[in-house]
């Protein structure tokens, strides 16, 4: 099959780890007959350096056009200036708003061969594997107001926390969709003892949930999931949750796995249903540009690698493909290759380049 694929590096290690996914991807299309056309432009400083703006009209548009969307990573010193006008990530934010990118899919999954790498205690972590869904497109990124200004001499600034039914109800949708095709247990995650938006939130979790009698639903206060996460975390299967609180946990989720260099997302436009899908999405690590690694042929590609098994899987839904990739990773991994990030004594490390090369190979095999 033809698929068009936006290709936007960004930043730091962003060129370097999505340029392994794309060998991984060419792999792919190799071994299965498909036929992958790239299109690339940029996104974040780079496209700030280049035309003064985070994202420009052309690669909106070009985006729109493509079937998926690749993404590195976005951000660096350079354009840290709390006062600039133009920030990198508000490539990224304009991406998902003007997209409709409003699912964001974190799976988080502890890999045996890695229980070792992380701080946490290997008992904690084992068995972890859990989905986190992440509303993109509403909340404080979004709402408005959303200004700064000055009163008297004082400074002010606000953000605002707003959703609509419809925003809730299409993300719990999500939710309860890839519940159906795990273990039919959904964690909706607010903070409904204080927040109005989330006394909303948990009102329309109940009323889809009756759509769904097979899953199993339970509602936990954000300060209590944040606990639960690294007390029990294989307790949890599907978490719901809006877009800042969805950004902290997914931090912190990220540490079972041991590095963020292993984890990967997806953010599409449309609610999959099966398990699979053919929705727009775009797909990132959910690392960021890790500024001092850039360069030096060290990040680790396996998240940005993991995020193409993604987009085959919910985008161009092809699933085997999907499963052919994240096989070639466990192999890679089970053989004893290790990025920095996940090195360990008695194993070999490697660089982005072989760590990439050696997953891509795994497959043609
Ligand atoms: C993430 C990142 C972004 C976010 C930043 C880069 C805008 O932290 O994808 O989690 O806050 O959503
Ligand atoms: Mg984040």
């Amino acid at each position: 099959m033809q698929f068009d694929i936006a290709v936007l590096l960004g930043d730091g290690v962003g060129p370097e780890v999505a340029t392994e996914a794309v060998k991984v991807l060419e792999s792919v299309s190799k071994k299965f007959g498909h036929g992958f056309q790239y299109h690339h432009g940029l996104v974040g400083g780079a496209a700030i350096d280049a035309h003064g703006v985070a994202l420009t009209e052309e690669t909106l548009k070009m985006c729109r056009s493509c079937d998926a969307v690749l993404l590195g990573a976005v951000g660096g010193p350079k354009w840290d200036d709390p006062k600039a006008k133009v920030r990198p990530e508000d490539g990224l934010l304009i991406l998902r708003k003007e997209l409709g990118l409003f699912a964001n899919l974190r799976p988080i999954k502890v890999l045996p061969m890695l229980v070792n790498s992380t701080s946490l205690k290997p008992d904690v972590i084992r068995e972890v594997d859990m989905m986190v869904v992440r509303e993109l497109t509403g909340g404080l990124y979004f709402g408005k107001p959303k200004k700064r200004w000055r009163t008297s001499g004082v400074r002010w600034a606000v953000d605002t926390m707003a959703y609509s039914e419809e925003e809730i109800e299409r993300i719990m949708k999500v939710g309860f969709e890839i519940a159906l095709t795990r273990s039919k247990k959904l964690t909706s995650v607010d903070k409904a003892n204080v927040l109005e938006s989330s006394r909303l939130w948990r009102q329309v979790a109940t009323e889809v949930a009756s759509g769904y009698p097979d899953v199993e639903l339970e509602h936990m206060l954000v300060d209590a999931c944040s606990m639960r996460l690294i007390q029990r975390p294989a307790q949890f299967d599907v978490l719901v949750t809006e877009n800042t609180f969805g950004d902290i946990l997914t931090d912190e989720a990220s540490m079972l796995a041991g590095s963020m260099g292993m984890l990967p997302s997806a953010s599409l436009a449309d609610i999959p249903k099966g398990g699979a899908s053919k929705a727009f999405g775009l797909y990132e690590p959910i690392h960021g540009s890790a500024p001092s690694r850039a360069g030096h042929n060290m990040a680790n590609p396996i998240a940005t690698i993991l995020s193409a098994a993604m987009m085959l899987r919910y985008s161009f839904n092809l699933t085997a493909e999907a499963r052919a990739v994240e096989r070639a990773v466990i192999a890679v991994l089970e053989e004893g290759h290790r990025t920095y990030d996940i090195m360990e004594e008695g194993k070999t490390r490697v660089g982005t380049n072989d760590m990439g090369r050696l997953i891509a190979e795994k497959i043609t095999r």
